[in-house]
């Protein structure tokens, strides 16, 4: 998968806008924070580790928009632009974990650096995030495609793909190793309203990767894996507690539950940045609300009655008995997860 969902280019930054897909392929310039802020809040850019990265270099963005002279004045930059970006969306926690990784690196830095070395010890920083995440989701598609066996078939919901990470994503990271690795592989891909994430972003980059695809609304699940059609579920995850549940896009708790009604695996994959140990459980995960008109209309048409009531969470948790297991850059995690969760971070 070559698609680059951003680019940061003589010290500027272009998000891929991933509303305009699969249609258009429009690199935007970022040219300041609140762009920045604006494109991860709209969901220009979007997916738990990209926002994290992508808010990383806005991090960058803001020292050269807001222009310190000194190191403590950009250490003072850093913090608000820090805490503006991590508003932008709450679910998911590699946001938050980026950003905060950015300002201790800030603090770290002698006061005493002039304006230009302190830029590029920061910009070494967000290219270090950049770095790991890569190499997390390669070590994820590694050890996740170890579970899948030729001819099988994988339903995933949402979109945890290249689109939504820096490297192969982490969900469809195993798959496309299995491709790699000759073995025929075949995803069913939830369509994920409202936002169509899983229509417009997976089967999008799956196709471009040559992998058989096939389209399901949200509501044939269950027809699908009664049928027996899948043999396991792989989704990513935007926040996991410190006892397994799992907040991923609305939508996968109800496929959780499907697949263990029919006994069919259900995997969640996620790199080191995705898990929160100061989070007990999924009740205490906060969930981001969006805005009723992307359930009143889609694509600036009008699909209900303007007025009517809307209740629109962008996530929703699984609970941890429902998972069979995480596929993580160190290897597979089995229950109990609270043990081995705890275990993997250390
Ligand atoms: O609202 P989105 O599109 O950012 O939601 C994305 C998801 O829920 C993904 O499954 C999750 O972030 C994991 S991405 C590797």
């Amino acid at each position: 998968v070559t698609i680059k969902p951003f680019e940061w280019k003589n010290r500027q930054l272009f998000i891929l806008d991933q509303t305009k897909l699969p249609h258009e392929s429009h690199y935007e310039l970022c040219p300041g924070l609140t762009d920045v802020f604006n494109a991860i809040k709209t969901l220009k850019v979007r997916g738990a580790p990209l926002i994290g990265i992508v808010a990383a270099y806005g991090i960058l963005v803001a020292l050269l928009e807001k222009n310190g002279k000194r190191a403590g004045e950009m250490k003072k930059i850093i913090t608000e632009a820090g805490k503006f970006l991590i508003s932008a969306r709450p679910t998911a926690v590699n946001l938050e974990w980026a950003v905060r990784r950015m300002m201790e690196k800030a603090k770290s830095l002698d006061k005493a650096l002039t304006s230009d070395r302190f830029f590029l010890e920061m910009e070494k920083e967000a290219v270090a995030v950049l770095r790991e995440d890569l190499a997390m989701s390669g070590r994820i598609g590694k050890f996740g495609s170890a579970l899948i066996k030729n001819r099988m078939s994988i339903l995933t919901h949402c979109n945890a793909g290249g689109l939504a990470t820096s490297g192969l994503g982490t969900a469809l990271s195993p798959v496309y190793h299995a491709k790699e690795q000759g073995k025929k592989v075949t995803v069913y891909a939830d369509e994920t309203r409202p936002l169509l994430q899983g229509a417009r972003l997976t089967c999008y980059e799956l196709l471009q990767a040559g992998i058989k695809t096939v389209l399901i609304c949200d509501s044939m699940a269950g027809t699908v894996i009664k049928q027996g059609k899948v043999d396991m579920v792989i989704v990513g995850a935007d926040r996991i507690a410190a006892n397994g549940d799992t907040a991923n896009k609305i939508g996968t708790f109800p496929v959780a539950v499907l697949a263990y009604r029919f006994k069919v695996p259900f995997y969640v994959a996620a790199p080191a940045s995705t898990f929160d140990l100061t989070t007990k459980e999924g009740k205490d995960i906060p969930i981001e609300e969006r805005d009723p008109s992307e359930v009143r209309m889609f694509a600036g048409i009008k699909t209900a009655p303007e007025n009517v009531d809307v209740f629109n969470p962008a996530f929703d948790v699984t609970d941890h008995e429902l998972i069979t297991a995480f596929i993580t850059d160190r290897g597979i995690i089995k229950p109990p997860f609270k043990v081995n969760l705890a275990r993997y971070l250390k």
